[in-house]
């Protein structure tokens, strides 16, 4: 049985939180008020949706089943505690990198529900992947909402430490960014070549796009659709003997994710 979306109070309308919206949106979320005092949010009412500059102008009688914190995590400590009145009902879902349960609690009361969650941009077009790990004080009820709002946005994944969501950080949160890095070098590179700009752009884009679309579709691993495209001492093993070389990218790969995974300790600390 799927559980139907929670009414939803969400924190944050930016990048994330927006795209997380628009997956819900496209899931018939029915009501939901979005706190943000960025002029540019405006742009997220409809449908159901209501936008509010701050929590003194949350609809009087709207009781929300899930509060969504999206601010940055560096707000945390100024926004937060003016939501602790919804705890007595309402599950917290966090996804500010490197705020721990412990201190959102600390910031919401102890006995807040809270749900920390790391989700990454593709839920704008519902494919992203959210990888949770519930407080001590969340429901099986309100991880039921909880799950029915990260899957709206494509896959999600629950994990028991909390710990864990350094490295999920790291790969999942930022890695479209990665991916995104990868066609822009694959455009640079084309440009490096000589090829007219349009087509440089259009084919690295398409290039990531395509693949994506074929990993998507099969049911072969990433590893055998690489050798797929490798013919024995073809042009792609030329460059695939670079790419991957003692210092090519599988260390830098292993010390970029290294990087951000101690960068999320240290926000957490
Ligand atoms: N971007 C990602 O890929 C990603 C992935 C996973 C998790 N996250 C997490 O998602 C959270 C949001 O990141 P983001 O990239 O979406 O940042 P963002 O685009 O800056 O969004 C934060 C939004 O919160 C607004 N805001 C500021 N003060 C507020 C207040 N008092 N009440 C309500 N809203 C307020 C900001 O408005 P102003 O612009 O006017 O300040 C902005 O629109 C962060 O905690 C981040 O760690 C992000």
């Amino acid at each position: 049985m799927t559980t139907s979306l929670p009414s939803l109070l969400l924190i944050g309308g930016g990048r994330m939180g927006g795209a997380m919206l628009a997956g819900w949106r496209e899931q018939g979320c029915s009501a939901a008020v979005v706190v943000d005092p960025a002029p540019g949010a405006a742009s997220l009412a409809g449908d159901g949706v209501t936008v509010v500059a701050s929590v003194a102008d949350i609809p009087a009688g709207f009781v929300p089943e899930a509060v969504v914190l999206a601010v940055k995590p560096q707000m945390a400590a100024e926004v937060l505690p003016s939501y602790a009145r919804f705890a007595g009902h309402a599950v917290f879902i966090s996804i500010m990198a490197g705020k721990t349960i412990h201190a959102i609690g600390a910031m919401l009361g102890v006995k807040a529900a809270i749900v920390r969650a790391m989700p990454n941009t593709p839920a704008a077009v519902r494919q992203g992947i959210t990888v949770a790990v519930s407080g001590a004080h969340v429901s099986d009820r309100q991880k039921e909402l909880a799950q029915a709002l990260l899957t709206a946005t494509g896959a999600c994944a629950w994990v028991a430490a909390e710990d864990l969501l350094d490295p999920v950080t790291a790969i999942s949160g930022g890695g479209p960014a990665y991916v995104f890095l990868l066609t822009e070098l694959l455009e640079q590179a084309g440009l490096d070549q000589g090829l007219p700009p349009a087509l440089a752009r259009q084919m690295a884009r398409q290039t990531v796009i395509g693949s994506a679309a074929l990993l998507a579709a099969s049911e072969e691993d990433a590893a055998d659709l690489r050798i797929a495209v490798t013919s024995p001492k073809g042009t792609t093993e030329r460059a695939l003997a670079v790419l991957r070389a003692d210092d090519g990218w599988p260390k830098i790969f292993r010390e970029a994710i290294q990087a951000a995974t101690d960068r999320s300790r240290e926000l957490s600390a």
